[in-house]
């Protein structure tokens, strides 16, 4: 019997689950199995990582060659081939002028990153005034200092001063009174993206504005989907007030809304793509920043000898963490999976719609392979019906997430039909079994 004690659990209860904890063991495909033998279904890609199923061969084979042939080697001063290549191949798939890629090793340091490449875009561009920055509220950008400070989640830095960098948000775009039952975009509530002309910038000016950052699809915090014309329209705004537009896409990117990068199915073109999780199907840590060829150029300067950016990560480019990535990538493309994230959708849809018929559930929204079902708060205790029924979820064999009251099914985009089947039963069983 392994010791729990040492441990700290990140986003856990910690003593809660050390009194009943969930230890997986192994996996491969859409089931993991416990340390005690049981199957569960992974209704959530381990954590909106494993797009291509658990332990896939072509990426466990990649990864293998890899560490015997190169542990590791960093990318301060030398570097290795698969970190340019990777960078190259993720320049091709990116939206058209999205070019240059700085890696990193998680979606949280890919939000920090981001945000230091704009401040220091706006100063060699004479502009360093330019340091506020837009995030939206129910927004999640990881837990660096920049991504608690843009991000919308007031538990997630209350415990560390409210007084990080300038930030304003704009609101979430969430609307109970019509968008409680909704499948795919709403089409009502493009009007909420005028916000940022009406309030925020003539609230600030927009001459001191750096960035707008903004999750495609606020997945986080319980799968909230842009209304149709939203996100063009804080493009629009953006570039009529010259703003760098930063979209993160550490859930979205990699096939999950049906093509690589949101901001193709959504026929937006930001100035910078944030990634993370998908990537290497969460074989090895992995993050980065695609950016526009001009912001990169714009920073492309001082002396020959210096380093144009004083920013990276022992890790950044690890080769392992290429590996896993280029053999991702390679099985994205090889196995269709984007076409198979799309075939599966419609039917997902119909299936997560099916939970609306149950009492305890007040919405149920969905994009692509993701879905929020949110159930009644229980009076004074928001949050706990969802732990609940997580905990309940797992002990009948589907693993899921609860961010507040809300369940979240993503699954990986190998699922069968008849997977998505058990997941939505077993959801039916533990709503109804929570009082
Ligand atoms: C949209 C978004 N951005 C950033 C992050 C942070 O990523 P990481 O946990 O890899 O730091 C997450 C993690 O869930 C996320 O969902």
């Amino acid at each position: 019997m392994i010791s729990l004690d040492s441990f700290w659990m990140p986003f856990t209860p910690n003593r809660e689950f050390k009194v009943a904890p969930r230890l997986v063991s192994a996996a491969s495909g859409v089931t993991y199995q416990t340390d005690d033998g049981r199957t569960i279904l992974d209704g959530i890609s381990g954590l909106w990582c494993v797009g291509a199923g658990h332990s896939h061969p072509k990426i466990s084979e990649a990864m293998k060659a890899q560490i015997d042939k190169l542990d590791f080697a960093s990318s301060f001063q030398v570097s290795h081939p698969s970190a340019f290549q990777l960078a190259d191949r993720i320049a091709s798939i990116a939206p058209p002028s999205l070019d240059r890629v700085f890696l990193v090793n998680s979606g949280s340091e890919a939000c920090d990153t981001a945000m230091k490449l704009a401040l220091a875009y706006w100063r060699v561009c004479g502009q360093g005034q330019r340091n506020l920055f837009i995030g939206r509220e129910r927004g999640f950008h990881g837990v660096g200092f920049g991504g608690i400070s843009v991000g919308g989640m007031v538990n997630n830095r209350n415990a560390f001063g409210t007084s990080l960098l300038r930030t304003d948000h704009l609101r979430s775009t969430w609307d109970p009174t019509n968008q409680a039952f909704i499948r795919g975009q709403p089409e009502l509530g493009i009007e909420m993206a005028d916000e940022l002309e009406s309030r925020i910038i003539a609230l600030h000016g927009a001459g001191n504005i750096a960035a707008v950052i903004i999750e495609p699809i606020a997945c986080s915090t319980g799968v909230l989907v842009p209304p149709k014309g939203y996100l063009k329209r804080i493009r629009e705004i953006c570039d009529r007030h010259q703003l760098l537009l930063i979209f993160d896409e550490v859930i979205t990117g990699f096939g999950r809304t049906g093509n690589m990068f949101a901001s193709t199915t959504f026929e937006v073109v930001p100035d910078m793509i944030l990634f993370a999780k998908t990537v290497t199907n969460g074989a090895a840590p992995l993050g980065g920043v695609i950016m526009k060829r001009s912001i990169h150029d714009a920073l492309m300067q001082g002396p020959p000898h210096m380093a144009e950016l004083m920013h990276g990560y022992t890790c950044s480019g690890h080769p392992l963490s290429c590996a896993a990535a280029l053999a991702m990538i390679d099985v994205i493309e090889q196995e269709s999976l984007i076409d198979q994230v799309n075939a599966l959708s419609p039917y997902f849809e119909e299936a997560v719609h099916s939970l609306a018929e149950l009492d305890q559930v007040i919405s149920v929204r969905n994009f692509g392979l993701a879905a929020g079902i949110e159930l009644r708060a229980k009076e004074g205790a928001i949050g706990q019906r969802g732990a609940q029924a997580q905990a309940l979820a797992f002990e009948k064999g589907v693993l899921t997430r609860a961010p507040g009251d809300t369940l979240v099914l993503a699954p990986p985009f190998i699922t069968t039909r008849a997977q998505i089947n058990q997941m939505i039963d077993t959801f039916k069983k533990v709503i109804v079994a929570i009082h």
